[in-house]
């Protein structure tokens, strides 16, 4: 111990965390857990914070991104922050005409639909983003042994928000691209690709010490097209921060066929929606990646009693995983009440301890 220094104490703990050693598929003194939006509506010291702030002029101003982000850590006990940004910030930086509204999400004023709209999309550097670079400079000092998740969204989702020009259920035009004019689709997602790269390699670089790629609507797509028309992309976002060596986390929302590929396209954690328990998904994805999830977020609103039991589930299919994360199927629903969280933290760990 002497040669243990107080400058690369920090740093051993975080690599040390329950949080990094379930993601490498080490042992884990208890199993650890954090929430998919666990900063965000969710908290009233959010929404305290958020008042008379447009939601992309918050994720700009390194104060408050910190702020939101520890929020959760300090009320939760969680054992990992997610940085507080949106999927959306990268593309609002190289200069896309977009918005976030309130209760609807991501809007695209001018929609890219033809081979003249990817002139849009141009690389994205560091200067395009330095309140990104700074946010995660002071959380990485505030958080000490707790690490930090960087994130991004993926090429097929990003593209969804685009082509469709806001959030949309059916991604009808999104898919019309794709099947239409399969040349410029393939363009489309390779400059999300480099776009989506270049945003986690800053906050890598700045210091996250696990990243979380969002493919939240590829669940809309066939096995067969996810492969052909999204995979190359997604794979090629993953291979990019590889040399990094930190984690790479990968999710979306009904992927059930889909989990081998998001395991395939280079995630060393496959994240997992709350519709296939975890013992089959470890069976679907298989061997030498860990899993995330996956209670229900509905499943909060129910008696305590019937959280524990759910939860309870969730950790015994879990252990059918070779590297267990615990986390809800999606994000915290905004009327979830907080104090549930703080309690399934709190009880996550206590079953699980080891
Ligand atoms: O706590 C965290 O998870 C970190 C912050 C985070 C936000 N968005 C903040 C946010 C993360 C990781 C995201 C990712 C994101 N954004 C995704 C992928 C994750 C998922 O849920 O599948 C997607 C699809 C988006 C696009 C987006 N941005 C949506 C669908 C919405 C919600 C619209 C609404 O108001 O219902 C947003 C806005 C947004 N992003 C909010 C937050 C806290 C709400 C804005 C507010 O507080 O007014």
């Amino acid at each position: 111990m002497a040669d243990v220094t107080e400058t690369s104490l920090p740093h051993a703990t975080v690599r040390d965390s329950a949080f990094l050693r379930a993601c490498r598929r080490e042992p884990v003194p208890h199993t650890p857990v954090w929430f998919m939006r666990q900063a965000g509506r969710s908290l009233p010291e959010y929404r305290k914070l958020r008042e008379g702030t447009a939601m992309l002029d918050s994720c700009m101003r390194p104060d408050l991104v910190t702020e939101i982000t520890l929020q959760p850590v300090r009320r939760h006990g969680v054992d990992a922050a997610i940085f507080f940004s949106d999927i959306v910030v990268p593309l609002k930086a190289i200069g896309i005409d977009l918005d976030i509204k309130p209760g609807v999400g991501p809007v695209v004023a001018n929609p890219i639909r033809s081979r003249d709209d990817l002139a849009q999309l141009r690389d994205l550097t560091p200067d395009d983003v330095p309140y990104i670079t700074e946010a995660v400079g002071q959380l990485v000092g505030e958080l000490g042994a707790t690490p930090l998740i960087g994130f991004a969204g993926a090429p097929f989702t990003l593209a969804s928000y685009l082509v469709e020009g806001g959030p949309s259920k059916n991604h009808e035009r999104t898919k019309a691209l794709m099947y239409g004019d399969p040349r410029l689709w393939a363009d489309l997602v390779d400059r999300l690709a480099e776009i989506t790269s270049a945003f986690l390699k800053v906050q890598i670089e700045a210091g996250a010490s696990a990243i979380q790629l969002f493919d939240s609507w590829a669940g809309a797509l066939s096995a067969a097209d996810y492969r052909a028309s999204v995979l190359p992309a997604s794979t090629k976002v993953l291979a990019s921060v590889e040399h990094y060596g930190v984690p790479r986390i990968h999710f979306g929302v009904g992927t059930g066929e889909l989990l081998r590929m998001f395991g395939e396209a280079g995630a060393d954690v496959v994240g997992v929606d709350w519709r296939i328990p975890l013992d089959e998904a470890a069976r679907r994805v298989g061997p030498g990646r860990a899993l995330q999830g996956n209670l229900d977020s509905a499943v909060v609103f129910a008696p305590w009693e019937a959280v524990r039991a759910k939860a309870d589930e969730v950790l015994v299919a879990g252990r059918g995983a070779e590297g267990h994360i615990f986390n809800l199927g999606h994000g915290v629903l905004p009327n979830t009440d907080p104090e549930v969280l703080t309690r399934l933290v709190a009880h996550v760990h206590s079953a699980s301890a080891r």
